[in-house]
């Protein structure tokens, strides 16, 4: 039997980095922002360490933290980015977010499955109902309760899926010999419609090389979540800071897919990990000191709730006292309080603590290679992850060093793939067949 081996996801945001001083950095284009040039090159890097897909988030609104200081965590657009990116690269698949609340499926099936046309079979949905009011405003609406969002969500997908099953696998003949073009009972109308979306259809697009792009889900385990993941999703962009609490989201996406008469194998599940890599430990904090240390201040009061101590923000160059030591405990119920509190133990001073990105928004290694492929191989191992979605801090430089220093001691571990096995997104993720609509879960 062969080994169980991992599937490495890279983020592809607003072409700078996961944090927020990265359009600021040395050797950074400033204004890379709106680079599709810069975007091609960020995904042929990953596409060099034989990552297996690129994870596109998307609102449509400005994430990020305050505009006079931080851009847009996203891109400007996710679509013409990865036809862009499409067109530079030959093997990496490209997972897009497209939001199953303020789309039509007509839209969204005949952008994603044009863009499987383009890419040759390597395209992923990540398939979100939108929770922010913020984007709920851009489209003069407001966010709809969690039932309905869901409830769309069911009946977009597979109102999807069937529009991409509409013009059948064997339709299109082309032939200038006889003069057939396409079969005409062969491309049919859907005619479905539900509660929330209905389309006629067909989709006048033949299949791709995969048949049609694959499902993809990205959040936490809400029993709506579970229930729509676990249906239709190959696989699951997930948020998780311990192992422990991988383990458990990653067994409960399992079980979902089973519940819905699906082998659980076939949803893969996937935790981020943001790195900072340097050559040694205090290189890599000094480098996370230089990115984010604006935020210190702010970021030592919320330490300061988190580890149920006072903190003195003027005096971040001690570590805690004994005295604090022996009162802290992690408080208020941040997952993300417990790793705080293992670093504060450490001996590390405040800022050193904060360089560590015990609050960032994923788990953070901030160090030399190995101590990225440790967390990686020890995640794996404990079945607390099929891989990982990577965010370097900076993609200029910080994907290189994830590229060239990480993957080659993956690989040479026997946890990452040497090359790509197959053409198509399907392929990587060893995601089964399916054309249209999978009648296992829709009834
Ligand atoms: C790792 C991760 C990535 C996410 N990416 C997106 C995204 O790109 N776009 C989006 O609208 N929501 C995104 N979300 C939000 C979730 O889809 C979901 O809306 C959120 O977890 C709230 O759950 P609810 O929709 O059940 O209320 C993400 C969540 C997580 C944890």
């Amino acid at each position: 039997m062969s080994k169980r081996q991992m599937i490495i996801g890279m983020h592809l945001g607003n072409g700078y980095g996961a944090l927020a001083e990265a359009w600021r950095m040395p050797g950074v284009d400033p204004r890379a922002y709106t680079s599709f040039d810069a975007k091609v090159r960020q995904a042929q890097a990953a596409e060099r360490g034989k990552f297996q897909f690129l994870f596109l988030p998307d609102g449509p609104h400005a994430a990020g933290g305050d505009i006079r200081y931080e851009p847009s965590g996203f891109n400007l657009d996710v679509m013409m980015t990865l036809a862009a990116v499409a067109r530079g690269t030959e093997r990496i698949g490209m997972v897009a977010t497209g939001s199953t609340t303020f789309n039509e499926a007509f839209n969204l099936a005949r952008h994603f499955k044009a863009l499987d046309i383009m890419n040759h079979g390597r395209t992923g949905w990540n398939a979100v109902t939108s929770a922010s009011p913020e984007v709920a405003a851009n489209y003069g609406q407001r966010i709809p309760s969690s039932a309905d969002r869901y409830g769309r969500a069911h009946e977009m997908i597979q109102i999807v899926q069937a529009l991409w099953g509409s013009w059948g696998k064997d339709a299109w003949v082309a032939d200038p010999e006889t003069g057939e073009y396409a079969k005409d009972e062969e491309i049919a109308p859907i005619n479905l419609g539900g509660e929330f979306v209905a389309s006629r259809g067909p989709l006048y697009i033949p299949p791709s090389e995969q048949g049609q792009p694959v499902i993809f889900h990205a959040g936490g385990p809400s029993p709506n979540a579970l229930s729509l993941a676990g249906r239709y999703a190959s696989g699951f962009i997930a948020a998780a800071f311990t192992i422990e609490e991988a383990r458990a989201q990653r067994r409960a996406f399992r079980e979902a897919t089973e519940r819905a008469g699906r082998d659980p194998d076939e949803i893969k599940f996937f935790p981020g990990l943001m790195t900072t890599i340097a050559k040694d430990k205090r290189a890599a904090l000094d480098r996370r000191i230089t990115l984010t240390g604006r935020m210190f201040p702010q970021r030592a009061m919320y330490l300061q709730q988190m580890l149920g101590v006072r903190i003195d923000p003027a005096r971040l160059d001690d570590p805690l006292s004994p005295e604090q030591l022996s009162r802290a405990h992690a408080a208020g119920g941040d997952p993300r309080a417990v790793r705080a509190l293992e670093v504060a133990r450490d001996g590390w001073s405040l800022r050193d603590v904060l360089a560590h990105g015990v609050i960032d928004y994923q788990p953070v290694v901030v160090g030399p290679v190995t101590e990225v492929a440790d967390h990686m191989q020890e995640w794996f191992e404990a079945e607390a992850a099929d891989g990982f979605w990577v965010i370097p801090d900076v993609y200029e430089g910080g994907l290189d060093a994830f590229v060239d220093g990480v993957v080659p001691i993956l690989q040479e571990r026997g946890l990452f793939h040497l090359d790509y096995e197959g053409t198509t997104l399907r392929d990587h993720l060893g995601a089964r067949p399916q054309y249209g609509v999978d009648a296992r879960v829709t009834g």
